[in-house]
């Protein structure tokens, strides 16, 4: 995975650094839309929706101006469904490689030069969705022809060389088997991986954990495969603590502390704070405090380990600790 050059490491630690200590989130997910290009089976989004009251691109700076993050994620919905999309990436930079930007999305509208529009607007991180190695991801996405499109798209914009795509597979009881021919398929593609773990809070549906001690043993022995597979070139982007904390979380199916609306939040497509993408009380950008005070400091929520959680359940010196040798340039390899 690229590391950010050295200043703008600087900058993003400093402002999270900033952001921890003032009690602001570290991290902002913008869901740009509700719409949706496909219809998968573990998430409450999928097809159209009304997009009348969409918040416009200008309307992001102001949101980046109160709420002030190191990093944001672009999401959705689909966020490629947005014609304006580049436009939203410019709103939200704030120059000096503020924030480090992540776009979450399925890829399925993605073409070459939609790619390079996004980089130079200031996206420094793509995360596609892909669920199973083959065709399989269709079914599960209910998206005919996407797998194939992906195994065009996906390694011809890896071939122009930038380490900035990182494939991103939520693990299901579905796909637990998968686990390493999904890190074979993102070698093969020449990218990089993170996995992220099912919620049953976005559907009610139960059957995608990991529910029998036959699963749940499948899990560890293709995670510790998994472990062995890292080198120094951090294509795994998660950290080996945030695996462990994944296996103990479909170990238990939860996972408590979530410090959710405060050190992360999400804003709807219209404009509302969220305190998370799975909880749907609503509050006015103005009202940010409101949302710590009535939300986060009594939430004994505990029903996902998806990645937002995954990057900020840790102390602020894990955090930086793992941060700096990940992604960012203040250790050499
Ligand atoms: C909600 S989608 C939005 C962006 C885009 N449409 C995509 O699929 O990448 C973001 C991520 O959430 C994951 N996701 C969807 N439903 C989930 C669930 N029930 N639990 C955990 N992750 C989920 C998806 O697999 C995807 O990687
Ligand atoms: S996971 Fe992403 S692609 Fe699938 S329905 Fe949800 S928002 Fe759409
Ligand atoms: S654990 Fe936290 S982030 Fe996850 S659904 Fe509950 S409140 Fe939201």
């Amino acid at each position: 995975m690229r590391k950010v050059p050295l200043i703008e490491s600087l900058a993003v630690i400093g402002r999270g650094s900033l952001d921890w200590i003032a009690g602001r989130p570290l991290v902002v997910s913008f869901e740009v839309t509700d719409a949706c290009t496909c219809y998968c089976k573990h998430c409450d989004h999928g097809g159209p929706r009304d997009e009348s009251k969409n918040l416009r691109p200008t309307d992001y700076r102001r949101y980046m101006d109160a709420l002030r993050p190191c990093v944001v994620q672009v999401s959705g919905g689909e966020p490629l469904m947005r014609p304006d999309l580049v436009e939203i990436v410019r709103n939200i930079q704030c120059g000096a490689g503020l924030p480090y930007t992540i776009l979450v999305s399925n890829w399925s509208l993605m073409t070459e030069e939609r790619y390079l529009e996004l980089r130079a607007a200031g996206i420094d991180q793509f995360s596609v969705s892909l669920d199973f190695p083959d065709e399989r991801h269709d079914a599960f996405r209910r998206h005919p022809g996407l797998y194939r499109h992906l195994s065009e798209i996906v390694p011809r914009a890896a071939a122009l060389g930038h380490d900035d795509i990182v494939l991103n597979s939520c693990i299901t009881s579905e796909n637990v088997g998968e686990i390493n021919a999904i890190a074979d398929k993102a070698r093969e593609w020449g990218v990089n991986l993170c996995y992220s773990a099912y919620s049953a809070r976005r559907t009610g549906c139960r059957d995608f954990l990991l529910n029998s001690p036959e699963q749940l043993a499948l899990l560890n022995r293709e995670l510790d495969k998994v472990e062995a597979r890292r080198d120094a070139t951090n294509w795994i982007v998660n950290s080996p603590s945030t695996l462990d904390a994944t296996r103990r979380y479909f170990e238990h199916a939860s996972a408590p502390g979530c410090k959710a609306g405060q050190r992360f939040l999400v804003v709807t497509a219209d404009g509302a704070l969220q305190p998370c993408s799975m909880q749907f009380r609503r509050y006015p950008l103005e009202q940010r405090s409101r949302m710590v005070e009535e939300f986060t400091r009594h939430n004994g929520c505990d029903e996902c380990y998806v990645s937002i959680r995954s990057y900020l359940d840790k102390s602020f010196s894990r955090l930086l600790w793992e941060n700096v040798s990940g992604f960012f340039s203040l250790q050499s390899r």
